[in-house]
């Protein structure tokens, strides 16, 4: 079994008072090294929710989550935090920068939390916004970047790390249709470089970057399909 992630029967409920809230209600997903994969299905069946669980941001109500051979169903959250960061990128709709940090210093940030010595730190995050084409930008506060450049500049964070799954939570949410489609762009390279990337969005065009589509409906899997050019490859 070398799959990066592994789920199985991963339910997760909410209670509001007594009334309990299932969200999820056994999900059962294989993801392998340096898939791309799109995560669709309407708003209410759970995306982020898993989204949450896959990146240990959350831990599952039930069921078993092994992320990269270890088992994360059931750590505690000082150790769920420590895999996260070295394990994890995570890219959201609202790009979450910090507002007082230059684009470099909110790359390097993850860096800081990793105990990496500030030359070395300057030098990765600098790397890494190379990668996005912002090199030019590095010294501009999120206030004075698009909203374009300033996904970009979050992408370079999830990748500083050089963690061995990117998740992206509706990455083309806030932007325009070109803005989208440059930031689409960024993630196919990324996989093309070797990088396992699931991305959550409701649009079939963005969904149409992924090579395989996993649908949700109501909790659960409704469909999961690879892109026909690369069946039996
Ligand atoms: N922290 C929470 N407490 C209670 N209910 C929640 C919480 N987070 C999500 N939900 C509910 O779970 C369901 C799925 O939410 P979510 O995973 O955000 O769906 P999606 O991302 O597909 O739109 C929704 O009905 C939402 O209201
Ligand atoms: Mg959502």
């Amino acid at each position: 079994m070398n799959a990066i992630i592994h789920l199985e029967d991963i339910r997760k409920s909410y209670f509001m008072g007594k009334q309990e809230l299932q969200v999820l209600k056994g999900i059962n997903l294989d993801i392998h090294t340096n898939e791309y994969v799109a995560l669709m299905g309407p708003s209410g069946s759970g995306k982020s929710t898993l989204m949450n669980i896959l990146g240990c941001l959350d831990s599952p109500s039930a069921g078993r989550y092994v992320l990269n051979g270890q088992d994360v169903s059931k750590m505690a959250d000082d150790n769920l935090a420590d895999v996260r960061n070295k394990e994890i990128g995570f890219v959201f709709q609202q790009f979450n920068l910090l507002p007082r940090l230059t684009a470099l210093e909110n790359v390097a940030l993850p860096l800081v939390y990793a105990g990496v010595g500030r030359k070395q730190r300057t030098e990765m995050a600098m790397e890494v916004i190379q990668k996005v084409g912002l090199e030019e930008r590095s010294h501009h506060k999120p206030n004075e970047l698009s909203g374009g450049q300033c996904q970009r500049v979050a992408i370079a964070r999830a990748l500083v790390n050089n963690p061995s799954l990117i998740l992206a939570d509706e990455p083309t949410g806030n932007l325009d249709t070109k803005t989208s489609k440059e930031i689409m762009d960024i993630f196919t390279q990324i996989q093309e470089a070797g990088n396992t990337v699931v991305l959550v969005t409701h649009e079939e065009d963005i969904a149409n970057y992924a090579k395989r589509v996993v649908r949700l409906r109501d909790g659960l899997i409704e469909s999961d399909t690879r892109k026909p050019e690369l069946v039996g490859v």
